[in-house]
């Protein structure tokens, strides 16, 4: 293969939009400072997804999914921008209450949870419940009078990256039994909410979803209705380009256009602000030819923040720090473990690498340190947060 076409496999493998000198200065910079591997969170970048997100979704209130990524600068800034926080689990609502976040911005979404987690939650005041069971509406009953709870409904997407309605929801012929029980229990509910999953292809499950609780809300009109959540699922280009968000999220602000008036519309999105906000550097230590590839040892891998490879089924646009016009050859991308899972990308054109050659791993702030082990006893990458990465200095 020539050099031009490997140059243009080499291009296509690599994000849509280029890094820029400004942003390779800093990164450079950044890494002579602190070592590789490095995270570097951009909080100019969470302003932007954030942002952009709300004007596509207008009117609706978006409480950041903790899970994706629990950085505490990463919530501080949500939090100075109006934003909200869905928690999981009593980590979860132990960080958002030491940053000073206050509980009437959260809601606990984790459908499964201990009494102990809920009187956590409840000691720090947040009051609103995912449930979708009855033996989780019967763990309220103790605090009836204390909480509002929010019924998860299964929609099932074959459009998904991550299936998240085959674990959680109840399904929508249940949910009568559910809401006839937790009434019969004295209970409070005052919402539906569902996910249909992350990395969503295309908004159709969505609206699908949003017209069937618009239905049930119709259908059972004894509910004081309060709230529909619709979730996280908003994609972002890793590899393989998606929808733009404001094509994806068309459909669904016209679905919510048929919500009553006087029910407040939440969503849940994690991924979508999380992932672009984060890039790591890593290093080379090490590189053999074996066979007819060149393997590339890197200082961080699967068992590392390149974790949602595994967890979240990400692959992440990885590209050279300096770019080269060498001539490209096939390679292998493996982390430093001692494990043979612990391999990148098994089928990446590269020009030749030395030892202590800079890669950037870009989309990597959602489920990736929030999956990351130390297994071997590599510490998880460190994280430096900057303003912006296109200004030098961070
Ligand atoms: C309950 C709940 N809400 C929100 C999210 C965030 O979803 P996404 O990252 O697709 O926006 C998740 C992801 O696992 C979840 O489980």
């Amino acid at each position: 293969m020539d050099s031009q076409a490997l140059n243009h496999q080499f291009a296509t493998h690599s994000h849509s939009q280029p890094l820029s000198d400004l942003d390779r200065q800093t990164l450079r910079q950044l890494a002579q400072i602190h070592g590789t591997p490095l995270l570097v969170l951009n909080l100019k970048r969470v302003d932007e997804q954030y942002q952009r997100l709300q004007a596509a979704l207008p009117g609706v209130k978006l409480f950041y999914a903790v899970k994706a990524l629990a950085h505490p600068a990463l919530l501080m800034r949500l939090n100075q921008l109006g934003g909200h926080f869905d928690l999981a689990t009593a980590g979860e609502v132990n960080m958002v209450r030491d940053l000073g976040i206050v509980a009437e911005r959260c809601i606990h979404t984790h459908p499964i949870k201990k009494d102990s987690e809920i009187r956590e939650a409840l000691d720090f005041g947040c009051t609103r419940f995912v449930v979708d069971n009855l033996a989780e509406v019967d763990k309220f009953v103790p605090y009836k009078d204390r909480v509002q709870l929010i019924v998860r409904v299964s929609y099932r997407s074959q459009d998904a990256v991550v299936d998240l309605s085959r674990k959680f929801g109840c399904a929508l012929e249940e949910l009568h039994t559910l809401l006839e029980h937790a009434q019969t229990q004295g209970l409070t509910i005052h919402g539906l909410s569902f996910h249909v999953g992350s990395q969503s292809g295309s908004p159709a499950a969505h609206v699908k979803a949003i017209e069937a609780s618009i239905e049930a809300m119709r259908t059972f009109d004894q509910i004081d209705w309060k709230w529909l959540d619709i979730g996280g699922g908003f994609p972002v280009s890793y590899q393989t380009p998606v929808m733009e968000i404001e094509d994806f999220c068309a459909p669904i602000r016209e679905a919510l256009a048929q919500v009553p008036e006087n029910i407040e519309i939440w969503a849940e999105p994690g991924r979508y602000i999380a992932a672009p906000s984060m890039v790591e550097l890593l290093c080379v230590m090490g590189r053999a030819r074996r066979g007819t590839r060149m393997w590339y040892y890197l200082d961080d891998g699967v068992y590392g923040a390149l974790s949602g490879q595994i967890y979240d089924h990400a692959l992440y646009p990885i590209c050279l720090l300096e770019p080269r016009e060498d001539d490209l050859q096939p390679s292998v991308l493996a982390g430093p473990t001692c494990d043979s899972i612990d391999v990148i990308d098994e089928d990446i054109d590269l020009p030749e690498l030395q030892i202590g050659d800079l890669l950037v791993a870009r989309m990597m702030g959602a489920y990736t340190l929030a999956s990351a082990t130390e297994f071997n006893f590599y510490p998880k990458p460190q994280v430096v947060v900057v303003e912006d990465l296109s200004q030098p200095g961070g």
